[in-house]
């Protein structure tokens, strides 16, 4: 089997780099190690940035995410029993985010490469790949290929054998946090019109939806929590406790249908090409959930990667290859600090040092309170164009 790209692993990078360089007329394999059906209803992230429905736009994938996904222009920050709102609109020139499931992504993606008769090859194993030749070979249905081709695109996520494979080259830098993400999806009604990060005595709580009738919530945990100790009644009346508000507040309740405990990590390797493998997403880097960044720099990478494949087949113009590894990093960097200083801003570590916990208040009271502050927050969430 002969390729221009392979591409290893169908999550949101490794498709919208199929769906790209379809595009732009390059070839493509895109190989997965799972069924559609368990991608396509893995939950996982849901906020989009401005800049990634301008990506899907591009790509032609967003018909159903301008239907059902929500645009929200801000967000509220809670804490001391009163909510403060970050008005996106104000702060950043007008600029918004979109609620839509990742799931939902990958669905409309796999859609449009199917729709398109083009290779994705579900339930592949014995993936390996060999970046100088460079090749991948893999066993689909029960057959064993060697899949040759210019440039492998490493989009395995975290847990893929991309990564492994250049292992020697790599420096890793890397941060465990003490605490995890309980998250729940449940069938109620949305009880606020935009996101809640609430940062509480009892921890973090975080208050988002997928639709007008299923919110998705989260509560910080601790990484070896144990789901048969929350019963669906604990949830709730964990979640009323850390959403308190001075006047009164209460959530709308719902069956819950969907729970898991997603641990938190921040996580680079550099470089992220290596001879002819480029590393893009989960693959290279992990950033913990607070600000919703994980799937919007996965697209930024295979952006970045798109556009220099093109001026390769088109020129042989090997400038952006060559630039691939630092153009991403400067933008993971970025969104590695402001991940990490909305995780230290928002949870509450078990034995909170009493001096960090007045310093947690004061960066609260000074987003809240100082323009600059929020202006700052408010760029970065919704996304940098440039970095
Ligand atoms: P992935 O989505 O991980 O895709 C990689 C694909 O490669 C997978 O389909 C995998 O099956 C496949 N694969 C792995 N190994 C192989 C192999 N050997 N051969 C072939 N295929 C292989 N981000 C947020 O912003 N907010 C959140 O709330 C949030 N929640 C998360 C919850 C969980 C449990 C996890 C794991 C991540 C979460 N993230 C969240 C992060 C976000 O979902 C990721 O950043 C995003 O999925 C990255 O996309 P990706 O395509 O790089 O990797
Ligand atoms: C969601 C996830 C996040 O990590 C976040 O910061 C906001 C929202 C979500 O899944 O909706």
């Amino acid at each position: 089997m002969e390729t221009q790209v392979a591409i290893v692993g169908a999550g949101p990078a490794g498709l919208v780099l199929a769906r790209l360089l379809e595009l732009r007329g390059v070839s493509s394999v895109v190989l997965e190690a799972r069924s559609r059906e368990y991608v396509e209803q893995r939950v996982r992230a849901g906020v989009l940035e401005q800049r990634t429905v301008d990506c899907l736009d591009e790509a032609g994938v967003s018909e159903r995410l301008h239907e059902e996904g929500m645009v929200h222009h801000g967000i509220e920050l809670r804490f001391g029993g009163v909510g403060h709102r970050i008005d996106f609109n104000a702060l950043t020139g007008g600029k918004s985010i979109t609620v839509y499931g990742q799931q939902e992504v990958v669905k409309d993606l796999i859609a449009a490469r199917l729709e398109s008769e083009l290779p994705l090859l579900f339930e592949v194993s014995d993936v390996a790949v060999d970046v100088s030749r460079p090749s991948v070979s893999f066993t689909h249905e029960g057959r064993s290929v060697e899949l040759s081709c210019d440039v492998i695109a490493g989009c395995d996520g975290f847990h893929g054998v991309c990564r492994e494979a250049i292992a020697d080259v790599l420096t890793v830098y890397e941060r465990v946090y003490p605490f995890a993400w309980l998250g729940i999806l449940a069938r109620s009604k949305p009880s606020s019109e935009e996101l809640i990060y609430a940062n509480h005595a009892r921890g973090f709580a975080l208050h988002s939806m997928r639709s007008p009738s299923v919110t998705r919530s989260y509560l910080q945990c601790s990484p070896d929590e144990d789901l048969d100790d929350w019963p669906d009644a604990r949830i709730w009346e964990e979640l009323n406790a850390r959403f308190e508000l001075d006047g009164g507040f209460a959530l709308n309740e719902g069956e819950i249908f969907e729970k898991g405990v997603t641990p938190m990590r921040s996580f680079v390797v550099e470089p992220m090409q290596h001879e002819k493998l480029f590393l893009a997403g989960d693959a290279a880097h992990i950033v913990p959930p607070t600000g919703a960044k994980g799937m919007n720099l996965a697209i930024a990478d295979v952006e970045i990667l798109a556009s220099a494949l093109e001026s390769f087949y088109a020129s042989g113009d090997t400038s952006g290859l060559e630039s691939y590894s630092e153009h991403c990093l400067r933008r993971v960097w970025r969104v590695q600090h402001f991940s990490y200083f909305m995780t230290s801003m928002l949870h509450r570590p078990d034995g909170q040092d009493p001096f960090e916990a007045k310093l947690q208040h004061a960066q609260l009271e000074y987003v809240c309170r100082s323009e600059a502050a929020a202006k700052s927050l408010a760029e970065n969430y919704v996304g940098l164009h440039e970095v």
